[in-house]
């Protein structure tokens, strides 16, 4: 099974990858959140944060639906020696799919379709070899809007299509909507990967009689909880967890401190990954509560160290959806 980790916005950024394939890995490929380009392509300061990750493993994702900004991005990306990107069309943001980006696009396929022709003529002429993926939805609004999307998809070169089998209007929440997978699997003329709700070794085995041809798949909020999720999957021996998520938290936490300074900032970062990996531990909840209330560094480390100390690892311990 070839595994992905999902890009999540807010938390899977630069540090946190790097530190994730130091003391976990198992991850086949790592997606970036996504980046906008902008008629100038990307900054500067995105430049430099995407030259620090490893070309091999790591892809950029971008934002946009103007063919001529992700071109531009494409050429940057080329230069820095990446030879893959993936587009989202996904995102079920209202700010951003208002603005027809996202899971937005899949609303103005005449655009979408007008995207691709003008992407794939001029793509190798500015980054040549260059793979572009997709990360999708199913549709927008119903499911009956998925095959003419796929339609689109498959009149281009897409190297590869990400399925997470959920509408815009269900963010991230409800039941899967395996038949529009299903039809996929059938109909798709590239190779896909499945993404969504694949929390643990015991829903995976469910998953795989569910999708038993499934032969890529991407983790997103249960690898945030449990970095050991891909090894598991695997079923590599983790090895003594705790020290590792110790080691791999510890990373996090001085590089994001290089970078940010001491701050709120700093504190709200680290709580939001606390927010998944709190599934991990009996009374992570409580735990977790009291590293939210930390008011500076030093709080902040005594709240995760009593955590560490005091909260044992659940022997099942994994992301749990609101509504699951
Ligand atoms: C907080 C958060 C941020 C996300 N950011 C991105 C993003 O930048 N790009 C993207 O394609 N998907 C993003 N996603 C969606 C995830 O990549 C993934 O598709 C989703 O979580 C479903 O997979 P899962 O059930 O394994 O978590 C985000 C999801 C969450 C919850």
């Amino acid at each position: 099974m070839t595994l992905y980790f999902a890009p999540l916005e807010g938390l899977t950024g630069g540090v946190y990858r790097r530190a994730h394939a130091a003391v976990f890995g198992g991850v086949d490929k790592y997606f970036t959140p996504f980046y906008s380009p902008s008629s100038i392509g990307l900054s500067k300061k995105e430049m430099a944060e995407l030259d620090e990750d490893d070309r091999a493993i790591t892809i950029p994702q971008l934002l946009t639906k103007r063919a001529s900004d992700f071109l531009i991005a494409a050429a940057q990306l080329h230069a820095l020696g990446y030879r893959e990107i993936n587009l989202n069309c996904g995102c079920p943001s209202g700010t951003v799919s208002a603005k027809h980006k996202g899971a937005g696009f899949l609303l103005c396929l005449d655009e979408m379709r007008a995207f691709f022709e003008e992407l794939f003529d001029c793509l190798d002429g500015v980054a040549p070899g260059m793979c572009v993926s997709v990360k999708t939805r199913i549709g927008y609004g119903a499911e009956n809007e998925f095959p003419e999307i796929l339609d689109v998809y498959n009149t281009y070169p897409i190297s590869q299509l990400t399925i997470h089998p959920r509408l815009r209007q269900d963010f991230y929440r409800g039941s899967l909507r395996l038949r529009a997978y299903h039809y996929a699997e059938q109909y798709a003329a590239m190779p896909l990967c499945y993404n969504g709700d694949v929390f643990s070794a015991t829903n995976y085995s469910a998953f795989l009689e569910k999708v038993p041809k499934a032969s890529c798949i991407m983790l997103g909020r249960g690898a945030v909880a449990n970095p050991a999720l891909f090894l598991e999957l695997r079923g590599e021996n983790v090895g003594d967890k705790r020290a590792r998520l110790r080691e791999m938290h510890d990373r996090i936490l001085e590089e994001n401190r290089r970078r940010m300074g001491d701050g709120k900032s700093l504190l709200c970062r680290m709580a939001d990954l606390w927010n998944y990996q709190r599934f991990l531990f009996e009374n992570g909840e409580e735990a977790c509560r009291r590293i939210r209330r930390a008011a500076n560094l030093a709080e902040y480390r005594a709240a995760v160290a009593t955590l560490f100390r005091e909260c044992p690892l659940l022997p099942n311990g994994a992301y749990c959806s609101p509504d699951l």
